[in-house]
């Protein structure tokens, strides 16, 4: 039990660091909306998605994390395009 609470603490600080930069990246992800705005350029792009999987998964020291990680990153897409699509509604 004193065990799991010290994994559990690695958690919670690893979650911190998280929450950190995901604010981060999502702050980021609102600028980029208004420059696609300004540029009209589509909030989807395909080929920056893909380009970015493929990127991360070969810093991966432990591939069989490749799936999960594409997955983890989709999630992050999808909540980065929402976010985008919010940001360019209110600002019409
Ligand atoms: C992002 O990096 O947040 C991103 C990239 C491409 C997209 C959507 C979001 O299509």
């Amino acid at each position: 039990m004193e065990n799991l609470a010290k994994l559990r603490q690695e958690i919670d600080e690893i979650d911190n660091e998280l929450v950190v930069l995901f604010e981060k990246r999502m702050k980021i992800s609102k600028e980029v909306a208004a420059f696609k705005r300004i540029h009209n350029m589509p909030i989807y792009d395909e080929t920056r998605e893909n380009k970015i999987i493929e990127k991360n998964i070969s810093k991966l020291k432990d591939k069989s994390l490749s799936h999960e990680l594409e997955t983890f990153y989709r999630m992050i897409f999808k909540i980065s395009r929402d976010i985008q699509e919010k940001e360019l509604s209110k600002n019409k």
